[in-house]
């Protein structure tokens, strides 16, 4: 059994892995503002309600707990936002990721797992993307996630951490036991809108028709909040048991269109979803579409629910469930 410091383990990634922590016995002691997070989404984990940049509260959290390892997740991740409002990103996902890589080092913890993102890589030059693709992000974003990988890079050179940074392409779908699912405000997700467009009415926009893609809408790789959990933990076992720091893409090297991701959702909810052509958003990529060998070959990661349909049923469960989300569920 290991003592996990889960930041942002309230929140939609982050608390699929507390859960599975649980599940195999492990102690995670959450860290989130609930800023974006759920205190239902927690279950039985210990839950330190405080910002990262708190530093105060933290350092209380690493004398309270004899903490293993570190998951990160807080951070800010709205790609629109980051636009708008950089310094915000580079604050907190970038300097309060710093100064918690800092009080982990300090407190003599040797393991980190980074929550990162396909969005390091901007607009890919082949596809499907692997590890070694040029990372040019398009957005702060993903300069903000970029950049903390190159900080890890740094602590590790100096034999300081341990690391395994994933970056995860684009997560999707629910706890198959109808547990957990994705409840963000504003939800800027696709699959979410539309099955909040399939419960409720309203028109789903299609952010872009005149890509260069088969139907002219963004195509993503959907890869499901559980096996993305079930990678975490195997990060975890490979650093306890002495393996290398590493970076790992996480998707099922599978590309969906906007629009075969509505038909999908169409099929599995029997509604029809009503759908209008819009204007593109403002850094998206035309494709995102992983390779996911690496995670495969090293960890023997092998995704259990790798296709759209189950991805979009198991969402579609929980949000037919928890048609407000958490709180008033
Ligand atoms: N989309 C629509 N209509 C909507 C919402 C989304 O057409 O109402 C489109 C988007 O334009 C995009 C696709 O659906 O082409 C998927 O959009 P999401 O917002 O669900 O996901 P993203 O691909 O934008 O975001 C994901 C991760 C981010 C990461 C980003 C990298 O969620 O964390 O990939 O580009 F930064």
């Amino acid at each position: 059994m290991s003592t996990i410091l889960v930041t942002g383990g309230a929140g939609y990634v982050g608390s699929h892995v507390v859960k599975e922590l649980l599940r195999q016995n492990h102690r995670p002691i959450v860290y989130d503002n609930l800023q974006t997070g759920h205190k239902e989404a927690v279950n039985d984990a210990i839950l330190i309600e405080a910002d990262l940049s708190d530093q105060e509260k933290l350092r209380e959290t690493f004398h309270s707990y004899p903490i293993d390892a570190v998951m990160h997740f807080a951070a800010d991740c709205l790609v629109g936002e980051s636009v708008k409002e950089p310094l915000k990103y580079f604050n907190n996902n970038v300097k309060n990721s710093i100064q918690l890589l800092e009080m982990a080092y300090e407190f003599g913890i040797k393991n980190f797992i980074f929550s990162s993102s396909a969005a390091v890589y901007g607009e890919p030059e082949k596809i499907p993307i692997s590890e070694d693709h040029p990372c040019l992000p398009t957005n702060p974003y993903g300069e903000t996630k970029w950049i903390f990988e190159k900080v890890l890079k740094g602590f590790q050179d100096l034999g300081r951490m341990n690391y395994i940074s994933l970056r995860y392409f684009n997560a999707a779908g629910a706890d198959p036991e109808g547990d957990l699912g994705e409840d963000h405000l504003p939800e800027t997700h696709l699959i979410p809108i539309v099955l909040r467009a399939a419960l409720n009415g309203g028109v789903v926009p299609i952010y872009g028709v005149d890509y260069d893609t088969p139907d002219g809408t963004c195509v993503r790789d959907y890869i499901h909040v559980t096996d993305l959990a079930q990678a975490h933990i195997l990060a975890l076992k490979h650093l306890e048991r002495g393996g290398n720091s590493g970076i790992y893409n996480l998707g099922n090297g599978n590309g969906f269109s906007v629009k075969e991701v509505i038909e999908t959702a169409k099929r599995v909810t029997g509604k029809e979803i009503a759908q209008i052509g819009s204007g593109r958003r403002p850094g998206d990529p035309a494709r995102l579409v992983a390779s996911s060998e690496k995670i495969r070959r090293e960890l023997k990661w092998a995704p259990a629910y790798p296709d759209l349909e189950t991805i979009v049923e198991t969402a579609w469960q929980w949000h037919r469930k928890h048609p407000n989300g958490y709180e008033k569920s």
